[in-house]
């Protein structure tokens, strides 16, 4: 969408022309939609996104069905709307009225594409449409979970499912796949020591973290403004409770941008009594601007932002601002491939590489090398990521066992969240001691 065009009235033709942009530029989906206009009502907004969202998380299917439907793909904004309409019809499979809601489906896309793309368009949409319908719907889970078949049905990259079936087996393979085909459930952490959560946040069975009731998103935002609130998801509290912050300590928080671990951090060291230090840094990026915004919620502890290298003269740095070089508690929150948060984060899967898992345990190992250096005698580093890749976690943690810079330290805990079996996001957390 240009910025001088208007953007469309509604949410389903918005969410058309979002995918047509995903389609053809394949932008980052958060990004996307933080351009949605600000005059969309909140449920509007909601229907747009489960659009969107619904489109890219079933993008696989959908394009080897549309593709073998249309011999010449039409263009982006026509097939945008097959793609629209086909989650609709992918939706409408659980539904009682599906034959109904079919025909509506079929109709509304047509009338849609009359504006979006052209009225000689739309006779192309109407014809895929309708024959989209029967083949989305006479799918059923495959019964053998050969690598192709699971990839098709729950489209994700096949070499993904590949590498799963080698880690986790058939069944926890199915099990996460079915767990990243469905909608999210918004979760919050609730800050505010001084005052109740409203009603309309269900807790959850992680103290603390609680579930925003449906179409309550403006009830939230001024619960966020004020720093009440901090949107989260419970897997996150798996490294602070290792790395145990306590109050009057000098934490050191590595890759700390956009904050939501400082905050945990802070909250966690001044539960009881206030005091303490923590040291944030992160690379120089617009992501700074949210950690900034993040750190500035923090009270009770004093926050020092800095903005370097961690792999490239971050001492030096330390030393200009007159903060410590060796701190008793670390934390090294990792870059990662992200496959624990794939359920939140749905593009994730078209743009990962099998590459990327030989890339990111470079990274991973060069940046603790670099961590350990700031542990002090008896301090715990804390290593920590979002991905169920044990080439990201347990090699890395093993890689830097068998180097000399793991000589002084011994693996303390270790957590392993599989959101399958967990119920939330997948995370590694790794609590090493130095001696
Ligand atoms: C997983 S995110 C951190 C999330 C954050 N801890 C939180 O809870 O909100 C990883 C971060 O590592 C940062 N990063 C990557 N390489 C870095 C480096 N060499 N030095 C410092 N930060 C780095 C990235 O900029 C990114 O913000």
């Amino acid at each position: 969408m240009s910025t001088q065009e208007a953007p469309p009235r509604g949410s389903w033709p918005l969410a058309a022309q979002y995918v047509a942009r995903w389609l053809d530029q394949r932008d980052r989906v958060d990004t996307l939609l933080e351009k949605m206009p600000s005059g969309l009502s909140p449920s509007d907004r909601a229907r747009c996104q489960h659009l969107v969202y619904g489109v890219i998380r079933h993008y696989g299917r959908l394009e080897s069905e549309i593709s073998r439907l249309v011999v010449h793909p039409p263009r982006f904004a026509t097939r945008a709307v097959l793609f629209v309409a086909g989650f609709e019809l992918i939706e409408a499979n659980n539904s009682a009225e599906e034959e109904g809601m079919v025909a509506k489906i079929v109709h509304h896309a047509v009338e849609q594409t009359k504006t979006l793309a052209s009225p000689a368009e739309s006779r192309l949409v109407n014809a895929v449409v309708r024959k989209l319908a029967p083949l989305l719907n006479k799918e059923s889970p495959p019964k053998v979970a050969q690598a192709n078949e699971l990839a098709d049905y729950y489209s994700h990259p096949e070499w993904m499912v590949k590498r799963w079936l080698v880690q986790y087996g058939a069944e926890n393979t199915r099990k996460l796949l079915e767990w990243n085909q469905t909608p999210a459930r918004a979760c919050l952490r609730w800050r505010d020591a001084s005052a109740l959560p409203p009603d309309f946040l269900t807790a959850t069975e992680w103290p603390g973290y609680f579930e925003i009731g449906a179409g309550r998103w403006s009830d939230v935002e001024p619960l966020l403004k004020a720093g009440q609130v901090y949107l989260q998801d419970p897997a996150t509290r798996l490294a602070i409770e290792l790395l145990d912050p306590q109050s009057g300590e000098s934490v050191l928080d590595l890759c700390a941008a956009p904050g939501g671990k400082s905050l945990l951090i802070a909250d966690t060291m001044t539960a009881k009594v206030p005091g303490g230090q923590i040291v944030a840094l992160d690379l120089p990026s617009p992501r700074i601007d949210r950690l900034k915004e993040n750190l500035a919620k923090i009270t009770g502890v004093e926050v020092a932002l800095v903005q370097a290298d961690l792999l490239e003269g971050f001492s030096e740095v330390l030393k200009e601002h007159k903060l410590p070089t060796s701190y008793p508690a670390v934390l090294l929150d990792s870059p990662c491939s992200n496959t624990g948060v794939m359920r939140h984060r749905i593009d994730v899967k078209w743009r990962l590489q099998e590459g990327d898992f030989r890339k990111h345990p470079k990274q991973q190992l060069a940046l603790l090398h670099a961590a350990a250096r700031f542990v002090g005698p008896g301090g715990r580093l804390l290593y920590s990521t979002c991905s169920i890749d044990a080439d990201e976690n347990e090699k890395v943690i093993k890689a830097f066992f068998d180097s000399r810079a793991g000589g002084p330290f011994k693996l303390e805990k270790s957590v392993l969240s599989y959101p399958w079996a967990t119920g939330h996001d997948g995370a590694g957390v790794f609590l090493l001691r130095r001696s």
